[in-house]
């Protein structure tokens, strides 16, 4: 069995941060997005794995990823020059994925339990699909699959306008090679895309067993920075535990799972738990979470913040307050004692600032 990441795409939904990284990267607390992806497949006694990734996304994801060795998996790097669909995406990685079955998992999608389960189960099954599948009150935005009473799935349809039912598709599929000849007849949507749900409808058509699971743990789809912070309030709930391995002073208070990484400062602070803070940073006269991750190398003095995520190499001073916010790499956000009243700002493209 292979596995298939896919993780091209313009993450248009995660600009700016998208400018300069890929979302599939980005990370949630304190470790990117697709580490989870990867450890969650090995735990799948997977070791054969393809990237599928844009000429955009390709550098960046390479640079965090590099071959697999941290993961003693080989990766193979497929490039899909434009996103034009999760089964354009298979169609691109064919040549890869030759006659094996394999997982496809989305770059940017997080399961609790992991994968190794349905793995298993789809091995044991004669079906040419395995789909997971997760109960949504409105599931107009996702595939939409009908299941009968054995879980065998009868019918799906991509973003309907009147959903038959709950049950939104997730992004994490098991196929057999036939998945190929499906995708080499179905066309592009109204938007353009080859999309991987007629690619299954169209194996139902032709007579193939498609089956489901319903997922009962949580299912994360980081697309936008509501989902980013949601990603990072349950990980950091669910897998923090407390772990202090850089200096607290004697002014400061740690309260719950809080993770101080190596080398990190916390002067005259309150840290609140769940909450995360990584290699070398500073936190002086500062009050952090809950529900918050500080990337490396970030600097926070006479600040409050919760429930956000900053990058690394940050700056932040003299800012009360912070919430819901995610502040990517390199940024400096300082509040100056001026007689003006004026906010200077000097941000990016696609930057969002409110006041
Ligand atoms: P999406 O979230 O559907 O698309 P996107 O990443 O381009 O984001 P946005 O809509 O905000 O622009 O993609 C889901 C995952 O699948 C993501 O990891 C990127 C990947 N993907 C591909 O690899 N190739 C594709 O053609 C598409 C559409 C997505």
């Amino acid at each position: 069995m292979k596995a298939l990441i896919l993780a091209a795409g313009k993450g248009t939904r995660l600009k700016p941060l998208t400018n300069s990284t890929a979302k599939q990267v980005l990370p949630v607390a304190n470790k990117p997005i697709l580490f989870y992806v990867l450890d969650q497949i090995r735990e799948a006694g997977i070791t054969d794995i393809g990237i599928v990734v844009s000429p955009e996304t390709n550098p960046w994801i390479k640079e965090v990823v590099g071959n697999g060795s941290k993961w003693e998996v080989e990766i193979t790097y497929i490039i899909q020059p434009k996103p034009r669909g999760l089964a354009h995406a298979v169609k691109i990685a064919q040549h890869y994925l030759a006659s094996s079955p394999f997982l496809m998992f989305l770059g940017d999608n997080l399961i609790k339990g992991g994968v190794k389960g349905f793995v298993e189960e789809f091995n044991t099954l004669n079906s040419d699909a395995l789909i997971l599948l997760k109960e949504v009150s409105d599931p107009r935005s996702f595939g939409v699959a009908e299941v009968d009473s054995s879980g065998k799935v009868v019918h799906l349809l991509e973003k309907p306008k009147k959903p038959k039912s709950n049950y939104a598709v997730v992004g994490v599929y098991l196929f057999t090679p036939e998945i190929h000849q499906a995708i080499a007849q179905i066309q592009p949507s109204w938007r353009g895309e080859l999309e991987i749900t007629d690619a299954i409808q169209k194996l139902l058509e032709t007579g193939k067993e498609v089956r489901s699971h319903v997922l009962t743990g949580w299912w994360l789809d980081t697309a936008n920075k509501h989902d980013l912070l949601e990603a990072n309030r349950v990980l950091l709930d669910d897998y923090l535990k407390r772990d202090i391995k850089g200096t607290v002073d004697s002014q400061s208070q740690i309260v719950g799972q809080v993770e101080v990484r190596q080398r990190a400062r916390i002067e005259n602070s309150t840290i609140i738990g769940p909450a995360s803070i990584a290699e070398d940073c500073r936190i002086h006269s500062s009050l952090v979470g809950p529900f918050t991750s500080i990337g490396a190398n970030t600097i926070l003095d006479n600040t409050s913040i919760k429930n956000s995520i900053i990058l690394e190499n940050c700056r932040i001073q003299k800012i009360k307050h912070i919430s819901d916010s995610v502040i990517g790499r390199g940024t400096e956000v300082i509040k100056r004692e001026r007689a003006s009243k004026a906010v200077v700002l000097f941000v990016g493209n696609d930057t969002k600032v409110e006041i």
